[in-house]
């Protein structure tokens, strides 16, 4: 198990709601492999073992409501008691020890998460998601064998769209970052608008200036916000990410528009891929492989100040997983 106490207490993205259907599935979030079930109530989640001989419930059934395991078909609710053990004759009591392991689980905002230390938390606020001015696309998931860590503080770096994404998000001819500030609020960090130049922002063909705010929402969930001022639009992607093992990370986002962007969701979500596979081998190479908290260990810029303010929220948090 990989131990983080900060994580753990938090809700932490562990797949898409689509994958959760009738049958369960097995996810691995933190190191600990979690079976991760649909019934009448909702998405529920278990450690993937059975008490009994140890079987991966995830291999099981979902009848009546119950997870059933797999080897003996002992029969657990979802609050994770075990309510039949079919060998046990008539009249005998199920062992009060008879229990799957529990966490609490949410399906919101198109996946589910989960929470480890089971005690509930408040969960973030996406607006896109509430109401209807916004079209939502649900990305991912991509594996990436960093720390999470790293892939989070990529997507918060302004600098590299101009080199990474060159001829996508930035242009070499401007690569050049204004001075901008970080803002702390009681749960949320975020940047001032940045002007970026991109060759073709809005599919026109023209090249222009777009203007970016970098938002931190959790540690392992941020956002960024682009917006066109000449067509009065905004984009926004939110990237959130599962700690999949000591070193596999998974990452997951939800792009969403308030205009018509005149490209099937297929094509939204092949073109972040494009994105993404830019972005990976750099941050699959990025040595050391945990995020330096420490400010006097790697050389920053003004233009990181988003980074910067990142790895201060984390050192705040005290998160330990995949930092160093
Ligand atoms: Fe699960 Fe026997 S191992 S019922
Ligand atoms: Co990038």
């Amino acid at each position: 198990m990989v131990q983080d106490d900060v994580l753990r207490q938090d809700w932490i993205v562990a797949c898409r709601s689509e994958d959760v259907g009738e049958k369960p599935i097995q996810v691995m979030l933190m190191g600990e492999r979690l079976a991760i079930f649909r019934n009448s109530q909702g998405v529920h989640a278990f450690k993937d073992l059975c008490i009994h001989r140890g079987a991966a419930l995830s291999l099981g059934e979902v009848k009546n409501d119950c997870l059933v395991c797999p080897y003996h078909a002992w029969e657990y609710n979802d609050k994770g008691e075990c309510v039949k053990i079919p060998q046990l004759p008539e009249g005998r009591a199920i062992p009060k020890k008879a229990k799957a392991v529990h966490y609490a689980c949410i399906e919101k905002y198109g996946f589910i998460w989960i929470n480890l230390a089971n005690n509930h938390p408040e969960f973030f606020r996406l607006e896109e998601m509430e109401g209807n001015s916004f079209h939502n696309v649900i990305w991912g998931p991509q594996q990436v064998q960093a720390k999470p860590p790293r892939i989070v503080e990529n997507f918060l770096d302004v600098g590299h769209l101009a080199v990474v994404h060159q001829g996508y998000l930035g242009t070499e001819s401007h690569r050049e970052i204004e001075d901008y500030a970080v803002h702390w609020e009681k749960d949320r960090v975020y940047s001032d608008e940045i002007a970026i130049f991109q060759p073709d922002p809005d599919g026109s063909g023209i090249a222009k200036y777009v203007y970016y705010t970098y938002e931190i929402v959790r540690p392992l969930t941020v956002k960024f916000t682009k917006k066109d001022r000449e067509n009065d639009t905004t984009m926004t992607i939110l990237l959130t990410v599962r700690p999949v093992d000591e070193h596999t990370s998974t990452a997951y986002g939800i792009l969403s528009f308030n205009y018509e962007t005149g490209l099937a969701d297929e094509q939204l979500i092949e073109f972040q891929n494009e994105i993404f596979s830019q972005d990976k081998p750099v941050v699959e190479n990025q040595k050391p492989e945990e995020l330096p908290l420490d400010l006097q260990v790697e050389l920053s810029l003004v233009c990181d100040r988003m980074s910067i303010a990142y790895r201060q929220y984390l050192k705040k948090l005290g998160v330990t997983l995949g930092t160093a």
